[in-house]
């Protein structure tokens, strides 16, 4: 029995189920991210009923899941009287509803958590809610550490970060084998590296941001749209966001023309010096933008990462994926301000451009996974701070 509370469990089967939640969860860490890594099992007397995981970011959380798994089961609701979960439920409204309020209403006597919601601003606050509601619970601390668990979230919710808030940073490319992100003049029209199964995932991954920032090298070589295809999640579109530090944009930019049928696109904002180009700004208004002058750098030269950075947590963007060309990438890269990277490997020789390669080499990354996508490899991590 597990202490002071009455269910089929000891504490030994509970502290490896704990374990087992943790790292079947840790799977997700990279779709999920900045969110927390969280699995919960729900029981009946001893037998496990059903597992929930958060799977990826404004998805369901693990505990909503587990119910939900639970309602398809054979066992009826009446006779489920224990949630065991890494982490503290929510108590308060994100992109989902509040974990305890589904908890309370499904009539769960007792729950069993393995950590406290390590930002201070809501520690303790899910576990109160549900006492005040007639729940018996439990914190097991020390089952489902969130450093071990979810290093990210820890570093998601240092003090630090809230303090000076800005959104979680994605950065994707895709390299040819010497780390080039332009390919050869003779591969895929000098313009595709990764295959079809690779763009997939990026439709997927573009659906779930919401935001694509890309730089103006990259709309003047590729003139791309960032558009979201299935099965990415169309009626979600991020924000389409360049960095035009002179608001070299073209005005007839395939960005300003309408998504294709089936596809979503998200509104086009360019961020340029304040100052550059009023009669200029007018004309990529006039053709769908919205122009917004940022500080430069110390330089001078371009805008200003940690001014982007505030202007997107400003227009509510908390998850941004970064599109970009070596430069741009190799700057956001080099202020340290890139909290997850996801780079595809095509089967390519050779390219052009700057490699990143050298970066590569140099970074260290947590949680580091290398997988395949087709035909190729994806390696993705979250870089060490710098
Ligand atoms: N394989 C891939 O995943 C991938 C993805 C995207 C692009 N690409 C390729 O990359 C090539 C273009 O590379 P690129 O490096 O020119 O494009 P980029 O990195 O997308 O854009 C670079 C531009 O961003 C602007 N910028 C604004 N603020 C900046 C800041 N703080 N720091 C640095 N730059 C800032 C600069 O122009 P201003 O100073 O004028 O603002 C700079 O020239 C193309 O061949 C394209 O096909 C490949």
């Amino acid at each position: 029995m597990i202490r002071g509370i009455a269910t089929g469990l000891d504490e030994g089967r509970t502290t490896h189920l704990m374990e087992e939640l943790c790292r079947e969860a840790a799977a997700f860490r990279f779709d999920v991210a900045p969110n927390p890594c969280v699995g919960a099992a729900l029981f009946a007397g001893d037998r496990e009923v059903a597992r929930g995981f958060h799977r990826f970011w404004g998805g369901p959380h693990a505990e909503v899941e587990a119910l939900a798994a639970a309602a398809g089961s054979d066992v009826a609701p009446e006779l489920w009287d224990l949630l065991v979960v890494t982490l503290e439920p929510c108590s308060s409204r994100g992109k989902t509803g509040p974990c305890v309020d589904a908890i309370l209403a499904a009539g769960i006597p007792r729950v069993v958590v393995g950590a406290l919601d390590p930002n201070p601003r809501h520690r303790g606050a899910g576990l109160e809610r549900l006492r005040a509601g007639g729940v018996e619970v439990v914190l097991l601390e020390g089952t489902a550490p969130i450093e071990r668990v979810a290093p990210h979230f820890a570093r998601w919710t240092s003090s630090d970060r809230l303090r000076r808030p800005r959104p979680w940073t994605i950065a994707k490319w895709a390299q040819t084998r010497s780390g080039q992100l332009t390919p050869p003049d003779d591969v895929g029209e000098g313009r595709w590296i990764s295959t079809a199964a690779s763009l997939e995932e990026v439709a997927v991954l573009r659906g779930r941001v919401d935001a694509i920032v890309s730089g103006v090298g990259t709309v003047l070589a590729d003139d791309p749209r960032f558009t979201v295809r299935p099965p990415g999640a169309v009626d979600a579109a991020p924000l389409r966001v360049v960095l035009d530090s002179c608001l070299r944009t073209p005005p007839d930019a395939a960005l300003f023309r309408g998504p294709a049928p089936g596809e979503g696109a998200g509104a086009v904002h360019l961020l340029s010096l304040a100052g550059v180009g009023a009669a200029r700004a007018l004309d990529l208004e006039a053709a769908g933008a919205s122009v917004h002058g940022l500080q430069g750098t110390e330089s001078g030269g371009h805008v200003s990462l940690s001014a982007v950075e505030a202007w997107l947590w400003d227009a509510g963007v908390r998850r941004v994926l970064v599109e970009a060309g070596p430069t741009l990438l190799r700057a956001w890269l080099d202020a340290g301000a890139v909290d997850q990277v996801r780079v595809f490997t095509g089967a390519v020789n050779g390219g052009r451009g700057l490699s990143m390669g050298e970066w590569l080499g140099s970074a260290i990354l947590d949680g580091r996974q290398e997988r395949e996508c087709g035909e190729d490899a994806v390696l993705e991590g979250f870089p060490r701070p710098v």
